[in-house]
């Protein structure tokens, strides 16, 4: 069975992906973790980002591994997030992570974390949720989640990465028609969690 979380940036995918996925014993997926490889091999290496992502081997877990070597800290920079929000606006990026993607999801339960997971990677998910949160709520997790970074600089930074997520002809900021839209603005995580595993219990007496 696959769980698609989508959302836009501070939407605390991550935080309720890895949360769901813990409670119900899946695996997650952070396909954000692999744009964020692919822009640094493309950072390291130059050259066309598509062929890029399609030689690099990407390993995403506990630790993220790029052709073996563990990136899992270097990928979370300021500078990363950026780079990958400019070569996920590529299209040959996309398809040959999406392709690595689909292969991953085929066999197994999954919690897959993106912004296109519900909509693009695996439209057949049993179960869809598209997490919003206000623009005030997302740069204050963000800011925490850096660290105590200053507020206005990262409320600047979500802006750039909604508008560019958001440019582009790619559909990434929207929610796929049959998701089901859980605003996590003044919710738990236990909260967001609980109303997850409600329809996956519901998709599971469906189906
Ligand atoms: O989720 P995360 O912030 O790690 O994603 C980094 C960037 O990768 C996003 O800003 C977005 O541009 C891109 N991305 C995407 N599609 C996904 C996951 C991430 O375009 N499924």
């Amino acid at each position: 069975m696959v769980i698609a979380i989508d959302g836009p940036a501070g939407a605390g995918k991550s935080t309720v992906a890895r949360a769901v996925a813990e409670q119900l014993g899946f695996t997650y997926l952070d396909t954000g973790a692999m744009y964020r490889a692919v822009a640094l091999a493309h950072a390291e290496r130059g050259g066309e980002p598509a062929a890029v992502a399609d030689q690099v081997q990407i390993s995403v877990g506990e630790r993220v591994l790029l052709d073996g070597r563990d990136v899992t800290a270097e990928i979370r920079t300021a500078e990363i997030s950026k780079r990958a929000s400019q070569v996920a606006a590529d299209r040959g990026v996309r398809t040959a992570l999406i392709a690595k993607q689909r292969a991953i999801l085929q066999q197994g339960d999954w919690v897959a974390e993106g912004r296109d997971v519900g909509s693009v990677v695996a439209p057949d998910a049993a179960v869809k949720v598209f997490l919003t949160a206000t623009e005030e709520e997302r740069a204050k997790r963000r800011a925490r989640d850096l660290g105590g970074a200053d507020h206005a600089s990262v409320m600047a930074d979500l802006k750039r990465r909604d508008e560019n997520d958001a440019s582009a002809d790619r559909t990434v900021l929207e929610p796929a028609p049959d998701a089901t839209p859980v605003d996590t603005s003044g919710l738990t995580i236990d909260e967001v969690v609980g109303q997850i595993a409600t329809l996956v219990t519901e998709a599971r007496e469906i189906g």
